[in-house]
């Protein structure tokens, strides 16, 4: 049930693909709340996903950027700002992409040029972003920048691969930016850490149905939906969170800090 809670904000949403998609979730209920966005992903997602159908849903502008190019992406802030009619007050990074786990190539055996890809695309992205927003001056007060992330970050999952060390950085980009970004002008940067959910980026890491289903059962809450991440991401964009930054925010049915679970074992 919509109220308002991001009335007047707008907003930049990265990551919409197809209607499995977290952003997807988040770009609907963006607006739901009142608030007025654009919708950016890579080119080639542009061509293949179904983004130009919740564009025109939403009515909002696509304006494609490939998130490692810092052209795109600069155009992209400007133009928003233009399309807009003024500063941002929210962004959500919802980038993902492994490159090795993709060619299945094995952790233990990388290719390095590949494993550079990843990082770039699914987490020095984020301080691009966050780099161009701070040097354009293009964040309003108080405004919030969220990306999503995965407990792999912190704790060994082997079918994660690369990704684990994608996302590790992508934390501390939000801590360490977090602080100038704070200091700058109050705009406050957060990572999510979401449940396994069932989407494109998701079903790529390998057996990810076992996956889903044991973090399902290890959780006492089970595991959270897209849906129900993209209420948070809400929470977080609208004014009732404004004294949360540089952290880490775990949405996981409370996965992370369970130690045992007797379903899991049959009984
Ligand atoms: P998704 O596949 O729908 O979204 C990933 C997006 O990244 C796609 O829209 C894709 O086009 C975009 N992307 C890839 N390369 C890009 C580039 N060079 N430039 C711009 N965009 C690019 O999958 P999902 O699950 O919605 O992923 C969103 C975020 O949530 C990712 O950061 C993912 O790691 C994270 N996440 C997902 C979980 C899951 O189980 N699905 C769990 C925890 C976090």
């Amino acid at each position: 049930m919509a109220n308002q809670l991001l009335k007047g904000k707008k907003g930049i949403i990265f990551g919409a693909l197809d209607d499995q998609s977290i952003a997807w979730a988040v770009a609907e209920k963006c607006v739901e709340e009142g608030a007025q966005i654009t919708l950016t992903n890579a080119p080639v997602a542009l061509r293949f996903g179904q983004i130009n159908e919740l564009a025109e849903k939403l009515n909002a502008k696509v304006i494609p950027a490939d998130a490692t190019s810092m052209d795109d992406l600069s155009n992209l802030i400007d133009e928003s700002m233009e399309v807009l009619g003024g500063k941002i007050d929210f962004i959500l990074h919802s980038i993902g992409m492994s490159l090795n786990v993709r060619k299945k190539k094995d952790y233990t055996n990388l290719n390095y040029d590949w494993h550079h890809k990843t990082l770039d695309i699914s987490a020095i992205s984020f301080h691009r972003i966050m780099q161009l927003a701070y040097e354009k001056d293009a964040m309003n007060e108080w405004g919030s920048i969220l990306a999503l992330t995965y407990i792999a970050s912190q704790r060994i999952f082997p079918d994660y691969s690369e990704m684990a060390e994608a996302k590790s950085l992508l934390e501390s980009y939000a801590r360490s930016f977090g602080y100038h970004f704070a200091k700058k002008n109050h705009v406050r940067v957060n990572t999510i850490s979401q449940s396994p959910t069932l989407t494109t980026a998701g079903k790529g890491v390998a057996g990810f149905q076992d996956f889903y289903d044991y973090a399902d059962k290890m959780s006492p809450l089970g595991n959270a939906s897209g849906q129900e991440c993209a209420d948070y991401c809400i929470a977080m964009f609208s004014d009732l969170t404004r004294m949360v930054t540089m952290q880490n925010l775990y949405h996981d049915g409370g996965f992370s800090n369970m130690g045992m679970e007797p379903a899991v074992l049959g009984k």
